[in-house]
């Protein structure tokens, strides 16, 4: 029997990731099982041994025990997905042809999508491209709050909320370590902008750090069980968060991480801390010195002969190395040294579906004037396809950069949903080449792209507009911030010249991040498009056509102009993005105002909301109630609320709960997300929804008491559908 090449392709791809019920209990080693090998493996390590396995030997490997059998660990960039293979010792791509992967959604996507069984589903299957890879540490997801939109990494994290980020966090990290992969959340911490990444130095208060930057990092510890953590470039109150005892004790001493800690590559500025404050791996930049950096190879490294040497020396405790090992261990035992370790699988239909669900779900659409949207996929009119970023690939970005197994541009998904429509595309302006480090000018003439377009424009019945960011240096870029709010590349000219000829215009933002609208106002609608990796074009094309109904709902504030923005209103460096000449000082005085907890203290009107997304159906949420309106710190608030459909079409709702207090003793913002859920109603239908609230989730940080405290009395209840869309205000009491 003859089978067809694809037949053999899928038969392979069921063959390597067997969907069968895996009992993983049965099938994994026990933790005692764990601490017991590590017990008896400890004493036969020699100290070279131990402190080889606490530092690189190429760029994404550290030492096993070659001699007890104890293989290397692999670690593999990154949170969307498992890079292309990189060389030995150099930054260059090592040219494998077998490296091509799914490349699902950026984080801001999965995050819009409020949907938490989706990011299982992502987790699960990043982890399966993983093992096929033979990568045992899979370096993300990246949880860092959203401070300033110009910060480069935003698109791999997940928004301004501190609560959405900790529940979209953590069903990814469970399904990935369900494989026996470990994730490595990052940067740990306050990482939250690019420029001058490795020496700003952050001040905040115990209430910002504790209520926000840290709160992802405890779910992904005390409820994802995260396996390691990866610490950041930066410092916090004068010492590099890679080795910062502050951090590290509210790491291990408070929350219980038993994982690793590894150093984002070449954070490690100091063997003493390295050793005493909880670092554990270090992975860096340079080489072993065969190549050009031979002056700081890895033998060179902290936690390398330095480290020896002051073990010898007496000046560290052998305690700290014993500690790593054993935490190196028992990543290893996890990971690398599990029991039944699958084998893995690239480049699915299952994988490149969940991309594709994860890149539907996460579409947010914000503007819909006239209901110019959804297009008739039969439509024989004329649709003006016009940007760079209907045809610009996935690539770029920096390390979250991706070989697609296959990538589906917005023109392809546009041209394949409207088979019968006049489909004409302009290029409309251009970008360069994404460069570390540097902008690279366009190669284009960007006249002729202006005018190409407009004409293009006039020619239309419709025109569908792909703009807004690049993954390059200076925009959504790791190692870069932007340096404006606006669009690059003259959009906002072209967007305002395409208005002027067609009053049909449909603008899709490709980005992470907000961006400046002047021209809002005369656009009928608007979708947020985000970086959808390999299904985008599919994606959008399905929400633009009108087969899927978009649900996503925004996980940042979209400010009108940047000043609108807590740091940026500030208008002083030591806010953003430091004093250089202070030793690069950075002091968070917004606190804990940031995105629409600052919009909403102070009264600033975002132009689009957190929270908010538009669907193609109409959406009641009604009959919200409380299960008990007295209730003290121990105990469970439960919120339901009827969702009614009362459009015309299928279509799924968030249901946002914000709980505010408003006589407290210490300043708060008007409303924090403390709930959500995400439900799917038919046309005419309705459904209940029902959202649990420990009242211990209520707790603000008291700074006095250096300890989390739930305040007693009165507080506001709000339930709604975005957190500028309301529809009830119950009254809850918390008693003694
Ligand atoms: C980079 C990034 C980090 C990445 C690592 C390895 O500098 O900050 O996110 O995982 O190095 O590429």
């Amino acid at each position: 029997m003859r089978y067809s090449l694809l037949s053999l392709f899928a038969l392979a791809a069921v063959a390597c990731c067997p969907q069968g019920e895996v009992n993983q209990a049965a099938d994994q080693w026990t933790d005692a099982e764990i601490e017991a090998k590590i017990n008896e493996i400890l004493p036969q390590l020699t100290l070279e041994e131990k402190v080889a396995l606490c530092h690189a030997q190429s760029k994404f490997s550290t030492p096993g025990v070659p001699r007890l059998g104890i293989p290397e660990l692999w670690y593999s960039d990154g949170p969307h997905g498992v890079r292309a293979e990189i060389n030995w010792d150099d930054w260059g791509y090592a040219g494998w042809t077998n490296d091509s992967c799914t490349a699902f959604p950026a984080l801001t996507a999965l995050a819009a999508s409020f949907n938490l069984d989706l990011s299982a589903d992502y987790g699960k299957a990043v982890a399966e491209e993983a093992l096929y890879r033979k990568k045992d540490v899979m370096l993300g997801p990246g949880v860092e709050m959203y401070r300033t939109p110009l910060c480069g990494r935003n698109f791999e994290y997940m928004g301004e909320d501190p609560f959405l980020a900790s529940k979209m966090c953590v069903p990814y990290i469970k399904a990935m370590q369900e494989q026996n992969v470990a994730v490595c959340v990052k940067h740990f911490a306050l990482n939250n902008q690019e420029q001058w990444r490795t020496l700003v130095d952050v001040h905040v208060s115990d209430r910002a750090l504790r209520e926000l930057y840290l709160a992802p990092y405890e779910a992904a510890v005390k409820e994802g069980g995260a396996w390691s953590i990866m610490g950041s470039y930066n410092l916090y109150d004068g010492q590099h968060c890679c080795h910062n005892k502050k951090l590290n004790d509210i790491l291990r001493g408070e929350w219980g991480f038993d994982g690793c800690v590894v150093t984002d590559w070449g954070g490690a500025t100091n063997t003493i801390e390295a050793a005493n404050n909880g670092l554990d791996i270090e992975m860096g930049t340079y080489t072993n010195g065969f190549t050009e950096s031979a002056k700081f190879a890895y033998d060179d490294y902290y936690l390398a002969k330095p480290y020896i040497k002051a073990l010898k020396e007496g000046t560290v405790k052998m305690e700290t190395l014993d500690q790593k090992a054993r935490n190196i261990l028992r990543l290893m035992f996890r990971t690398n040294m599990a029991k039944n370790r699958k084998r893995g699988c690239m480049g699915t239909k299952e994988h490149f579906q969940t991309a594709l669900n994860v890149a539907r779900e996460g579409i947010t659409l914000l503007k819909n004037d006239g209901a110019i949207l959804p297009l008739d996929p039969n439509t024989t009119k004329t649709i003006a396809v016009i940007g760079e970023n209907a045809t610009r690939s996935t690539l770029g970005g920096g390390s979250s950069e991706l070989k697609g197994l296959h990538e589906i541009s917005p023109l392809d998904g546009i041209r394949a949903a409207f088979p019968k429509a006049n489909v004409i595309w302009s290029m409309g302006y251009g970008s360069g080449p994404e460069c570390y480090g540097r902008v690279a000018p366009s190669p284009y003439n960007a006249d002729s792209l202006f005018t190409e377009a407009v004409k293009a424009a006039k020619q239309a019945d419709i025109v569908l507009f792909f703009g807004g960011l690049v993954k390059a240096y200076q925009q959504d870029m790791e190692g870069g911030d932007r340096i404006q709010y606006g669009l690059p590349f003259g959009q906002d000219e072209l967007i305002n010249a395409i208005l002027d000829v067609n009053k049909n215009v449909v603008a899709v933002m490709i980005s992470g991040n907000a961006v400046a609208m002047p021209w809002i106002d005369r656009l009928p609608a608007l979708i947020q498009g985000w970086y959808l990796g390999s299904e985008a074009g599919n994606a959008l094309a399905d929400v633009i056509s009108g087969k899927v109904n978009p649900s996503g709902k925004l996980p940042f504030s979209f400010p009108v102009r940047l000043e609108d923005n807590a740091v940026h209103s500030f208008g002083e460096e030591v806010v953003y993005p430091g004093v250089e000449k202070d030793s690069y000082r950075e002091e968070y005085k917004e606190g804990i105002f940031i995105g629409y907890r600052w919009h909403e203290a102070k009264g600033i009107k975002p132009l689009f909301p957190f929270g908010f997304g538009l669907s193609y159906t109409q959406f009641e949420i009604a009959d919200a109630q409380l299960s008990q309106d007295n209730l003290s710190e121990g105990d469970v608030l439960a919120v339901t609320a009827t969702v009614k459909n009362v459009g015309s079409r299928e279509g799924k709702e968030v249901v946002q709960v914000y709980v505010g207090k408003k006589d407290s003793r210490v300043e708060r913002a008007p409303k924090e997300l403390k709930g959500f859920a995400k439900v799917s109603v038919p046309a005419g239908s309705q459904q209940q929804v029902k959202i649990n609230i420990p009242i211990k989730s209520l707790a603000f940080f008291n700074e006095d008491a250096n300890a989390w405290e739930v305040e007693k009395g009165e507080y506001t209840v709000f339930v709604g559908n975005a957190s500028d869309n309301i529809t009830a205000q119950l009254p809850l009491n918390v008693k003694d």
